[in-house]
């Protein structure tokens, strides 16, 4: 894969991350319906352990060296700060992550409503704190590299 094309890949996955943020969402209100359940929560699940990760490494390992090493010496100390402030995001988004998959793992149609009213507090927490993560990559990040590549 090359630099540029991986660049754009992690840009238009934003627009996808809304989708399974409503996937995730509503994984807690289908566990009256296991039927249900059992169908939608393979992609919850993969988009916590395989999708997100993959993006956040798709952006350290790509996207963040790109744009430190094309800005121009006066904005490279902002986009430094940038850089590291959206590493440790992701850092704890896929601590949040991790500790959604394990409360989905023990997801049942026999969970309290208190443990479903938890997981549900998560899910949404998850979510604004992903949004808020991505929302920040584009208004700080990739226009730098648009303009510069
Ligand atoms: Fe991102």
């Amino acid at each position: 894969m090359n630099g540029g094309g991986g660049i754009e890949q992690a840009r238009q996955q934003h627009g996808e991350f809304q989708d399974y943020l409503t996937l995730l969402q509503s994984v807690p209100k289908l566990v009256t319906d296991p039927r249900s359940l059992s169908r939608e929560l393979p992609r919850a699940r993969g988009f916590l352990g395989r999708v997100l990760p993959r993006h956040f490494r798709q952006e350290e390992d790509i996207v963040f060296p790109a744009v430190l090493e094309q800005a121009p010496p006066e904005l490279r100390p902002r986009l430094e700060a940038a850089v590291a402030q959206l590493r440790r995001e992701h850092d704890l988004l896929l601590d949040q992550a991790l500790a959604l998959l394990d409360g989905l793992a023990r997801l049942s149609q026999y969970a309290s409503l208190s443990d479903l009213l938890k997981l549900n507090a998560r899910v949404q927490a998850f979510g604004d704190a992903l949004r808020r993560n991505s929302q920040r990559e584009d208004e700080e990040i990739f226009p730098h590299l648009l303009q510069f590549s």
